[in-house]
């Protein structure tokens, strides 16, 4: 079983709305699952499915295969840390003195308090008040109470939500040593690149349904980038291609063509030359990963 998590056809709906629509997720073991998705995608209403706080209206959430059910949700729980949404702790205590409460209430020895936060670099802050931390402090804080009961699982929502370009390097810099301890993580946002490049896997969600699930390599090589042709005579060459079907635009004296597969673009070649049509550059324009991202969660397609 090398699936952590997996989702069967998880769905949810809300009155007449369907929110998360028939999600089949498969988190590996060991994993730093990258769910992405714009806002109102359905990322946090999956994850309190995930953690059994919201009821799927349909479909089910497996945890190491089995199922995550009013009488399982205990035992899994036990090996699942979580921080959704907003971050936790009162801001009136100290760091400490949250982290002491948590103990307590998860009822785990000194050294799991102190290595976690540890973890999360949050060391020499314990003394402070939470309400003097910053978002970014705040949001470890989060983090250091998911992690004091030791998880095999860690579900974080948005965690670089907010935070400045240093707090998100710190967000990634301590997924990449929880990766490093073996624990699997599962982290949304609604910004790809905030995460994109500490995921092993990346799950993209738009309108609640899975538009694209496998690593970032795969998503690249499922792009199909832009053409650009230069050739003699590129108003007769639009008119050939919009013949057969594919549009082009011109630009720059080139001719953009968006989307062809490598069969398609030889095709388009052969075309041209075929009419007489002299062609002196046929070039790719590669597209960001970003590019893709947006493409895809905008409803263009790949
Ligand atoms: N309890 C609820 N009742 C009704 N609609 C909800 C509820 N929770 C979330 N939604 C709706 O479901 C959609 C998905 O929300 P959410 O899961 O929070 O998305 P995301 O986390 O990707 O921003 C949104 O349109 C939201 O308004
Ligand atoms: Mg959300």
């Amino acid at each position: 079983m090398n699936d952590l998590v997996r989702t069967i056809d998880l769905s949810k709906r809300y009155g007449r709305r369907t929110v998360v629509d028939r999600l089949n997720l498969r988190v590996p073991r060991g994993a730093v699952y990258g769910f992405l998705g714009p806002n109102g995608s359905g990322k946090s209403t999956t994850m309190k499915m995930l953690l059994s706080l919201v009821q799927p209206s349909a479909g089910q959430v497996l945890i190491g295969g089995e199922p995550m059910n009013r009488s399982t949700r205990r035992r899994h729980l036990a090996h699942i840390g979580s921080l959704i949404e907003s971050p936790p702790g009162y801001g009136h205590l100290t760091g400490a003195e949250n982290m002491r409460i948590v103990q307590r209430l998860l009822d785990v020895p000194d050294r799991y308090v102190k290595d976690a936060v540890d973890t999360v670099r949050l060391g020499g802050q314990m003394d402070k008040r939470v309400r003097e931390y910053s978002l970014g402090m705040k949001q470890r804080l989060g983090i250091a109470m998911a992690l004091a009961r030791r998880p095999s699982l860690l579900v974080l929502d948005e965690p670089t939500n907010g935070l400045d370009p240093a707090g998100i390097e710190e967000i990634r810099r301590l997924l990449r040593s929880l990766a490093a301890d073996g624990v699997t993580v599962i982290v949304s946002s609604h910004l790809l690149g905030e995460i994109d490049r500490v995921a092993t896997v990346l799950g993209i969600v738009s309108h609640g349904g899975l538009l694209f699930q496998g690593t970032r390599t795969e998503l690249m090589s499922a792009s199909a980038p832009d053409t650009l042709l230069g050739c003699s005579d590129p108003p007769a060459a639009a008119r050939l291609l919009f013949a057969r079907g594919t549009a082009s635009a011109r630009e720059h004296g080139l001719l953009r063509v968006p989307g062809l597969s490598r069969q398609a673009r030889a095709d388009v070649v052969t075309l041209l030359v075929r009419e007489g049509i002299g062609v002196h550059e046929v070039r790719q324009e590669e597209q960001t990963l970003e590019d893709v991202f947006m493409a895809l969660t905008q409803g263009g397609g790949l």
